[in-house]
């Protein structure tokens, strides 16, 4: 394989030192030169194999093409063998080895796996579940990362780990814990959490009287006296529903306790001069974990992603099952990279995985595709997980790169390979001065999320047909198939740069907010707001107005009702002529004059009013999509209304066949169970593929 290619133009060079600081404010290397867009690497747990097959291994990665190997991930009981007593040479032999066969290494924290040292002696730094039982060794993810025991412990191996390899010149980053989180037990119940979550209510309130006003605690006699009363909110605990405001709250502490706890660990890395980036694998975005609460401490974003574990998607056709989803793997990405504009998947699936219902066989090709969706996203790594399939152990099924045999390239490992071709042919192609084709770039949409929505409507959420990811889905799948590049942001992000603004289903709003949304649609933005916006504030309390009236002025209409309906009943809306069913939300409209009605409910008591309207606010638009539609058309059809009369002139792509443009090279990538053909001129050179892109197909053009 041919090395790396550190070469890089002047311009770019010094456009990267000028935009590129450190998290903590300091100049740093350049990790990522945007030259060789993105790197592929693999995970390797040398510990789990014998000592004299590392070389060999780490040869054939390399023939693989391979790029960087990441280790050290659940490692702690042989980085700390005994209490105090730590051996890394196990590490830097194959740190040395991955330097040799010229790939870069990423090390781990493996704070995800205490030793059972630590467990049997310090029973304490094991979460509690919902039912009060402390978790035991012999798993993962147990550690309570609340634990003042547990944290000393973790900061210990990670100092020490910072101080062997913190300058090592072959260690390229770190990859925080894994995938943080306690999986399916959710959350910690210890007294060492519910003290760590008291001290962020008292920080919080100051004085318990605050914090009865913000929790309502006047409903049911729930007053609290002090902030010692106050327990985590445990459905286990209550014959009801617990306090929806308290739950609110204790989301908010928990993703912040996460980023705590990574910071925890980054400080150190940091203190003992750690030169290389530092980044945590999240877990795609159905975690309780916010990444935004590490904005400032991460260099780089990057999660985990197995497309094909037993889901069906339906809306894919046939092959969905073994294609995984568009839309979700497109999202995440969009979601990772504005944070700071460095993100990759750290994991990605090399065929059957052994942890979902069913594990079906991915579609051939599909692994090629996925790995080439992430470079089109943005990707600047992609990591496959894992090399080897393990011959032992809870992941025994899972696929690696390699057959059992520890040396056949499995099928997924050939795709690993083919696509590792593809990213050296686009390299040698790069042109720094490649500009992004000005259509595609007025489509470019700000994708609006705050987590406390997602958290505080599914906690209470009026109707079980309502899913607020697949709310979202169903807005970022219009956006894509009129082939408009995304950013998923949060609030604090300057808006004016984008030409739309998708804010779905936002519930908890401020004046300050619909202030910033006005403002941006009277300065020429084109705002899109949907079912269920504006309906409470910050704490969650509905205003004392009419209903959702903190949005009237900004969307032209009033909202006096919503309905729902049981069962599988379906209630039909139309708009120019075509029918839609919904069946999990729909806010029932009165525009106001000026303001133009987009969709009509056809049947229930309130036929005959509007569904969805819009209007002109200032040089800009802004329209209010009410209903949730069964299978997402409805929203399509009005999102596509939208950017044609603002003059973007949207694509019309068969959602999940998505197109996007990066470093001057097109790229698409199948989805669906059909061929598609891609949106390219008549003379548009292709680079891989075909003009016919077959389901988990792959097409690189330049024009
Ligand atoms: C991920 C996890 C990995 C591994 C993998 C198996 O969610 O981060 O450590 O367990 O699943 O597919």
């Amino acid at each position: 394989m041919k090395a790396i290619s550190r070469t890089i133009s002047w311009s770019a060079a010094l456009a990267l030192i000028l935009s590129s600081t450190h998290a903590a404010g300091a100049a740093t290397p350049d990790w990522f030169p945007r030259a060789e867009m993105m790197n592929i690497g693999v995970y390797y747990y040398p510990e789990a194999w014998p000592q004299n097959q590392w070389a060999r291994d780490m040869a054939n990665m390399h023939k693989m093409g391979m790029e960087f190997v990441h280790m050290g991930e659940f490692a702690w009981a042989f980085m700390e063998p005994e209490e105090g007593k730590f051996d890394f040479d196990w590490l830097e032999k194959n740190v040395a080895l991955a330097q040799q066969n010229g790939m870069k290494v990423i090390l781990c924290t493996p704070s995800a796996t205490p030793p059972v040292w630590l467990s049997r002696k310090h029973p304490e730094i094991l979460m509690v579940d919902a039912t009060g039982k402390r978790m035991n060794h012999g798993g993962r993810q147990q550690g309570d990362w609340s634990s003042p025991v547990y944290r000393e412990y973790v900061a210990k191996i990670v100092t020490e780990l910072a101080k062997r390899f913190g300058h090592d010149k072959r260690v390229w980053g770190w990859q925080l814990d894994n995938e943080l989180s306690h999986y399916e037990k959710e959350f910690s119940y210890s007294p060492a959490a519910t003290a760590r979550f008291r001290e962020w209510l008292k920080e919080k309130y100051g004085d318990i009287g605050h914090l009865n006003a913000d929790w309502g605690t006047a409903f049911w006699s729930m007053v609290y006296q002090n902030f010692e009363q106050i327990e985590i909110p445990n459905q286990l605990d209550h014959a009801g529903l617990p306090n929806p405001h308290a739950q609110l709250d204790f989301n908010r502490w928990f993703a912040s306790e996460g980023a705590d706890f990574l910071r925890l660990q980054t400080r150190i890395l940091r203190q003992y001069g750690a030169d290389q980036w530092i980044t945590t694998n999240y877990m795609a975005m159905y975690g309780d974990i916010d990444p935004m609460r590490s904005a400032k401490d991460l260099d780089a974003f990057t999660w985990t992603h197995y497309p094909v574990h037993g889901d069906v998607f339906a809306e894919n056709g046939p092959l969905g099952f073994r294609l995984g989803s568009g839309a979700i793997q497109s999202f995440m990405h969009d979601f990772m990279r504005p944070i700071n504009g460095i993100s990759g998947l750290m994991e990605l699936q090399p065929g059957q995985v052994n942890w979902g219902v069913v594990n079906p066989w991915p579609q051939p090709g599909a692994i090629h595709m996925w790995i080439m969706r992430a470079f089109a996203a943005g990707a600047r790594m992609v990591c496959t997980y894992r090399y080897r399939q393990p011959l032992f152990g809870n992941e025994q099924y899972h696929k690696g790169l390699v057959e059992t045999d520890g040396v056949t390239p499995s099928p997924g490992g050939r795709e690993y390979m083919e696509a590792m071709k593809d990213v050296l042919k686009l390299r040698a192609k790069y042109k720094p001065e490649a500009k992004e084709p000005a259509a595609y770039a007025k489509r470019r949409t700000a994708f609006l999320i705050n987590f406390d929505n997602r958290w505080d409507i599914e906690n209470h959420k009026q109707t079980t047909r309502w899913d607020t990811v697949g709310h979202w889905m169903k807005y970022y799948r219009a956006l894509k198939s009129m082939m408009a590049p995304v950013d998923v942001v949060t609030e604090e992000r300057d808006l004016s740069g984008y030409g739309f603004v998708v804010a779905p289903a936002y519930q908890l709003v401020d004046k300050a907010l619909v202030a910033k949304w006005t403002t941006y649609a009277e300065n020429g933005g084109h705002l899109v707001l949907t079912s269920r916006t504006g309906e409470k504030d910050r704490r969650g309390y509905f205003p004392e107005t009419l209903w959702a009236e903190q949005i009237y002025g900004l969307i032209g209409a009033k909202l006096p009702i919503y309905d729902l309906l049981p069962g599988t009943l379906e209630g039909h809306v139309t708009a120019d002529g075509a029918r839609y069913a919904w069946g999990s939300w729909a806010d029932v409209l009165e525009p106001d004059a000026g303001t133009t009605t987009l969709a009509t409910y056809a049947d229930q008591f309130y036929a005959g009013k509007a569904a969805a309207v819009t209007h002109k606010l200032g040089k800009g638009s802004v329209t209010y999509i009410g209903v949730d539609t069964v299978n997402g058309e409805l929203e399509t059809a009005l999102m596509r209304k939208v950017y044609t009369a603002a003059g973007a002139a949207p694509a019309n792509l068969a959602a999940d066949f998505i197109v996007d443009w990066r470093d001057g090279f097109w790229v698409a990538t199948n989805f669906t169970s059909t061929a598609k053909a891609i949106p390219a001129r008549p003379g548009a050179e292709i680079l891989s593929g075909a003009r016919s892109v077959i389901p988990g197909g792959v097409t690189v053009w330049v024009e």
